[in-house]
């Protein structure tokens, strides 16, 4: 998808489709109160033949009107103008774009007054109304998508700022595109090292990207016992995959994005129960999001400096897999009684983060479908954060605020370590049926003493499920809203 910002009158704007926002006021609003004018009436016309024009989710789509340039005339409904927020325009949008595709439309013009901070979501929620994943189809969807987007400004002052926020929109949209890709992908198809493999592309040919992929024998001079356990009991080979984009001056300290990047996750010896299974193709959600935060800051040539770590194996029981009461050495030097060997992410990320320790990174955030206790206790709403910097933490719950891809907080006090103890080593890797998300984050903050650190448990907001099962792209947003504020852009 193209996206543009252009200034001209909407009458003489030549366009296949020109969406208007209709608000339930008297005159709904200036570009309705202007098109209509101009037509001499058409849309007030067509308003009496309809309930409510200016209902959310009504679109009212009108073709050959006098005196109007662009072949049909699309009217959304937003409600009241004063109830408005980024969310419900970004949702009228996405069906005025499903309706002007159904139309047979290609391209359409928005026109969205003068308030541009609106427009990096419309961008995002038109980019969603593209998504189809048909990779594994024999036969590919012949949807039209929508391949080019403009917005109208109607003064000119306005314009750089609007394209800076349809630049950013556009960027986040392909970050998640490509997350949803990879989580979609199925198990037998995206593995370690299709994950390997998909990094390497993403910086090829990219000055400022770098990746750097590490084997197994790389990771057993390491240390990272605990990592490799877990790869013990598949026949795919664990990676551990490095993306280095280098926006920012030499000097400036990284941010560090650490995403699990399990491909199956079978449970192991501890097996999980077979329905919905499948789903858990998507345990590698936590990478794709790294890829697709990597991949935005390339395109948006961000002034910051970005180091993505991704441990990625698959989790299957076998003769040579991690059996209950293993224990385990992570680099570290810190040892593992596994007790559990469903509980694996926990086992790869310690090992990782103890890695990240080299870039000296300003902060560390972890992305992982960690925990189903984080869904029981948080939905698909919210992304669990916990955190051992409370002023990180805070940036984080704003970003996820701002763009409406929200977290919410959960403790790690020290009170819950005690779960974790082990009679035979330095701790287990569960810490019983109370508070689970919480004691997976325990168990990693013993391995981030030495840096700033978030975690964010995504089990409930990475994927969809039922009919419309699919990955959703998250947490991207929020991690572009603070990779893009850090490096104060927004
Ligand atoms: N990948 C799962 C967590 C998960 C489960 C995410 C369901 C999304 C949906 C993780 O590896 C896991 O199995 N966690 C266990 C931990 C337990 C054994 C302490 C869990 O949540 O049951
Ligand atoms: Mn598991
Ligand atoms: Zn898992």
């Amino acid at each position: 998808m193209q996206v543009s910002v252009t200034f001209s009158a909407l009458d003489t704007l030549k366009t296949q489709c020109l969406i208007i926002p209709a608000f339930s006021s008297s005159s709904k609003g200036d570009a309705f109160k202007y098109t209509d004018q101009k037509s001499k009436g058409a849309l007030s016309k067509a308003a009496k033949k309809i309930k409510n024009i200016a209902e959310p989710n009504t679109c009212s789509l009108l073709t050959d009107i006098n005196n109007i340039a662009a072949q049909r005339v699309l009217v959304v409904g937003l409600g009241k103008a004063s109830d408005l927020n980024a969310k419900k325009y970004a949702a009228g949008i996405a069906n005025a774009i499903k309706a002007a595709k159904a139309a047979g439309a290609t391209e359409a013009s928005i026109t969205c007054g003068e308030d541009v901070s609106f427009i990096k979501e419309a961008v995002i929620s038109a980019s969603e109304t593209n998504y189809v994943f048909d990779d594994c189809k024999s036969t590919k969807s012949t949807a039209q998508p929508l391949a080019k987007l403009r917005f109208v400004m109607s003064e000119r002052k306005n314009i750089k700022a609007a394209t800076k926020a349809a630049d950013q929109g556009l960027a986040i949209a392909n970050g998640m595109t490509l997350a949803k890709t990879l989580g979609n992908l199925p198990g037998n198809i995206c593995t370690p090292t299709y994950l390997a493999d998909a990094a390497s592309d993403l910086a090829r040919g990219k000055r400022k990207l770098k990746t750097t992929i590490l084997n197994e024998a790389q990771m057993k001079k390491l240390g990272m016992g605990s990592l490799l356990s877990v790869s013990r009991g598949s026949r795919q080979p664990a990676k551990l995959i490095v993306m280095e984009y280098k926006g920012g001056k030499a000097s400036q300290k990284p941010i560090a994005l650490v995403g699990k990047g399990l491909t199956f996750d079978a449970g192991g010896i501890s097996i999980k129960p077979s329905a919905g299974m499948d789903e858990m193709k998507y345990d590698m959600c936590g990478a794709a999001s790294v890829f697709g935060a990597m991949r935005a800051c390339v395109e948006l040539e961000l002034p910051i400096n970005v180091v993505g770590v991704i441990p990625s194996s698959e989790n299957l029981p076998d003769g040579d897999a991690n059996k209950p009461g293993d224990i385990v050495t992570s680099m570290s030097g810190q040892t593992i009684e596994i007790l559990n060997t469903d509980a694996e992410g926990r086992l790869i990320l310690c090992d990782a983060l103890t890695y990240t320790e080299r870039f000296e990174p300003a902060a560390v955030i972890d992305i992982a479908t960690l925990t189903g206790a984080c869904i029981v206790a948080l939905g698909d709403q919210a992304s669990g954060l916990m955190a051992n910097d409370d002023k990180l933490a805070d940036e984080l719950l704003e970003a996820g605020q701002s763009s409406g891809d929200r977290a919410w907080r959960l403790p790690i006090w020290d009170e819950y370590q005690s779960q974790l103890d082990s009679n035979f080593a330095d701790m287990a890797n569960i810490g019983g049926p109370k508070a689970g998300s919480i004691t997976a984050a325990c168990f990693l903050a013993r391995y981030t003493k030495k840096f700033k650190w978030a975690h964010l448990d995504i089990a409930g907001t990475a994927w969809k499920q039922g009919a419309a099962k699919g990955a959703t792209g998250r947490p991207v947003p929020l991690l572009m809203e603070f990779l893009m504020k850090r490096a104060r852009v927004i």
